[in-house]
């Protein structure tokens, strides 16, 4: 969490025998950060079952709490807010500190953005490298001041807000729900309208949820892909009981594992089915992956369905740059499992790996040669070129305080010819800390 390292945990998957049995991955990240904000926003108390206990979710419940919020955790993922409510935060004492955590800071930029205080933003050196500007510059013209920032607008930042934000419309200029939802969050105290123009459809979780605190919000489509939503400024939210569904970015390991190692059948309970979220289950069905949709349901207003998932014989296919947004962290897994497909996987456009958590394009082509599988990089796309069920493995990769990089190579271990070690596990605990004992459960092996 903070940006002194620890020391680095390296991990080893060994291939092991067929995954069997059911199990139920945690609370959707996305949706767990913004029901910490939500229920800081709005006066009384917000109720939240099936939270992720994450360190990038936990430090957003710290940040709110430097913000006023009373936090409380009743038992496991089940959490109670007391809201400050709109135009009422505290000014924080002590800089707030986001750790790993990309969505957690940038959205709280948001919600400072648009009250009349003043917070230091800062991080690990993940957070530090990555690029702040894209949130900042909505939030300058709608009335908030960067009075400190590092080289290239990055964090440390010291960001002064404005208590009356103006309201704008913004056309973001990447596929981001961070910068929508920044500028949505920093709408909440205008006094008028804020529209945020996106041309490539991107998670809707802050337009559903601020929906269902009571906010007036519409979102309509715009072009062939994009969306246009538009918020009506100070409304009155109400706080509201939040279930937070399965995080289909932590399903993605258990799923790809069971797609590789051979004999596998498992059940993956409960996985959210937002259309937004699902571009890697499109993916994988194309390349001819053997899972059934069970039990579609409705669960916290989102739908979510048990997926049977059963050891497959892949293709690889073309993944067209369109379908980013809905699988945006989920490229890293995609890669390892066209590592074992038959023939070309072409994933298109992924300019935008490059400034998650770590260069993630870079660093999924090299942890991949480095297990002896031909990747390279052609401009934004990655070329991948299976080995037809299997994948020599034998390789170190390094994870760059990347936890979905470290998750990523586990999974390839288990299937891989040779064992796969990544140099540093302890990120896992940012996004999926019940990972080990979770794969433990099915059937994996991992040594220390
Ligand atoms: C997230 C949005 C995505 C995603 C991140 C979570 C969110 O980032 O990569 O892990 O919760 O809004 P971008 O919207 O910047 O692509």
């Amino acid at each position: 969490m903070s940006h002194s390292a620890s020391p680095a945990k390296p991990l080893t998957a060994t291939a092991c025998g067929p995954l069997r049995g059911k199990a139920r991955p945690p609370g959707d990240k996305s949706i767990s950060h913004r029901a910490f904000l939500l229920g800081l926003l709005s006066v009384g108390e917000t109720r939240v079952s099936g939270l992720l206990e994450g360190e990038d979710v936990l430090n957003t419940g710290r940040a709110c709490a430097q913000l006023g919020a009373k936090i409380e955790r009743l038992g496991e993922g089940s959490w109670s807010i007391q809201g400050m409510g709109l135009g009422s935060l505290l000014e924080p004492r002590e800089t707030l500190d986001f750790g790993n955590a990309g969505t957690g800071s940038r959205l709280m930029m948001g919600v400072v953005g648009g009250h009349g205080i003043t917070a230091r933003f800062d991080g690990d050196a993940s957070l530090r490298k990555r690029p702040m500007r894209r949130i900042l510059d909505p939030l300058v013209l709608m009335g908030a001041q960067v009075l400190e920032q590092a080289e290239g607008g990055r964090c440390p930042i010291l960001l002064k807000g404005t208590s009356e934000p103006a309201p704008i419309e913004y056309r973001t200029p990447v596929a981001s729900a961070q910068i929508k939802s920044a500028v949505l969050l920093a709408g909440l105290n205008a006094l008028g309208r804020t529209t945020v123009i996106e041309s490539e459809a991107s998670r809707d979780h802050t337009e559903k949820m601020l929906t269902y605190f009571g906010a007036s919000l519409t979102s309509e489509p715009f072009g062939a892909h994009g969306r246009k939503i538009t918020l009506e400024g100070r409304p009155e939210l109400t706080p509201r009981k939040i279930v937070v569904p399965v995080d289909p970015s932590s399903a993605a390991f258990l799923i790809a594992a069971a797609l590789l190692v051979k004999g596998s059948d498992i059940v993956v309970e409960g996985m959210m089915m937002n259309p937004l979220r699902t571009g890697l289950l499109t993916t994988l069905l194309e390349m001819g992956a053997r899972i059934d949709i069970l039990d579609r349901r409705e669960e916290g207003g989102e739908e979510v369905a048990d997926l049977r998932v059963r050891h497959s014989e892949l293709t690889g296919v073309d993944v067209p740059a369109a379908r980013a947004p809905a699988m945006i962290d989920e490229y890293l897994i995609l890669a390892v499992v066209a590592g074992f497909a038959r023939g070309l996987t072409r994933m298109n456009g992924l300019q935008e790996l490059r400034v998650k958590e770590s260069d993630r394009l870079a660093a999924t082509a090299a942890g991949l040669v480095a297990n002896g599988v031909a990747a390279h990089i052609e401009g934004d796309d990655l070329i991948v070129e299976g080995g037809a069920g299997a994948c020599p493995g034998g390789g170190l990769v390094a994870t760059h305080l990347d936890h979905r990089l470290a998750m990523s190579f586990l999974v390839m271990g288990l299937a891989s010819d040779k064992p796969v070690t990544v140099d540093d596990e302890t990120m896992i605990a940012t996004s999926f800390p019940t990972f080990k004992p979770l794969m433990a459960q099915l059937g994996a092996e991992f040594v220390a």
